[in-house]
């Protein structure tokens, strides 16, 4: 029986449509019986819903009357914008979405839940309404300062900078809150190599200004950043050392300098000036 889940677990949806997109998945997601058999869905790259035959969604694309995300949007500079979507008051759209983020995540298990999540949807916008590049998913409340839970860019647009740029609205949203913040464990490698990129970036920038001179606190202070992300990501960059039981910052400027190279490109900045938000209450 357990080969046979196995089995059944990888003859799921191999490929999706989604707007101007045939993306080929990459795992297994728990689709409702009636669909689990196709090997192929069509989504309403608005709505989200899914269906089996090209023209069942050439028949909705008719009717479907919305153009971006269902729900407020926060955030706008230049042709992309992002979308607060309450997981609650949008319950098929959130269930959508989960469904379809499961195809690219290996290790997460779906959220039946929605409601108690929000969902931050990352759209590029033209004359014809709002594309989905990624999104993330952030718990309303969390008990172990979690400020995301699932992050996603779809296939097409990967390693063009959005998950960086997903990651640091996560963090602005936790400076809003005045609260620091952490992913969601466990990350993927590549989920893994975002957030250790992320962080390299935004701390030696700091450091670099700072000549050094500054404490894990006030660097998490600075950045919504966890303690212990600091420390991890420091210790990797060989930039801390262990005294008298305490960890202390060294940070030589020609180690610096050398890290800020190979650190790479920032990718694309988050402007807290073109975010109009408020946390949920
Ligand atoms: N190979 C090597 N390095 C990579 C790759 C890759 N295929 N993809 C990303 N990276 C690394 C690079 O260091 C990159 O920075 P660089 O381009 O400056 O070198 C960095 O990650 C981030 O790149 P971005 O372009 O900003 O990120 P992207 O838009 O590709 O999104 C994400 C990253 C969200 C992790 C994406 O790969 C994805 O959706 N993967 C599938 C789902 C997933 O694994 N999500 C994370 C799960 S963990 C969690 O949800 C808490
Ligand atoms: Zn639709």
């Amino acid at each position: 029986l357990r080969e046979h889940e196995e089995f059944t677990k990888v003859k799921n949806i191999a490929t999706i449509e989604l707007g101007r997109y045939e993306i080929e998945t990459w795992y297994f997601s728990p689709f409702p019986a009636e669909y689990s058999d196709s090997l192929k869905l069509y989504f309403c790259e608005f709505c989200l819903n899914f269906m089996k035959r090209k023209e069942q969604l050439q028949r909705h694309m008719k009717k479907c009357d919305l153009k971006h995300p269902p729900g407020d949007e926060i955030y706008r500079s230049g042709t992309l914008s992002m979308f607060e979507v309450d997981g609650k008051k949008n319950r098929v759209y959130g269930q959508n979405l989960c469904y379809l983020a499961k195809l690219f995540l290996d290790h997460k298990t779906l959220y039946y839940d929605v409601d108690l999540f929000l969902f931050y949807v990352l759209c590029e916008c033209d004359d014809r309404g709002c594309h989905m590049v990624g999104y993330f998913s952030k718990e309303k409340q969390s008990e172990e300062s979690y400020n995301l839970a699932c992050i996603l860019t779809l296939p097409p647009y990967q390693r063009k900078g959005y998950g960086k740029f997903l990651i640091a609205f996560s963090y602005e949203l936790s400076k809003k809150e005045g609260k620091v913040g952490t992913p969601e464990r466990p990350l993927s490698d590549l989920g893994l190599l975002s957030y250790r990129g992320y962080w390299t970036r935004v701390l030696l920038d700091i450091l670099k200004k700072h000549k050094g001179n500054i404490s894990i606190k006030e660097l998490s202070d600075m950045t919504a950043i966890k303690a212990d992300d600091i420390l991890t990501t420091l210790q990797s960059l060989e930039l801390i050392q262990y005294r008298k039981g305490q960890h202390v910052i060294c940070a030589d400027p020609k180690v610096l300098d050398r890290h800020l190279k190979a650190a790479g490109r920032g990718g694309l900045e988050v402007d807290v000036s073109k975010l109009i938000w408020t946390p949920y209450k």
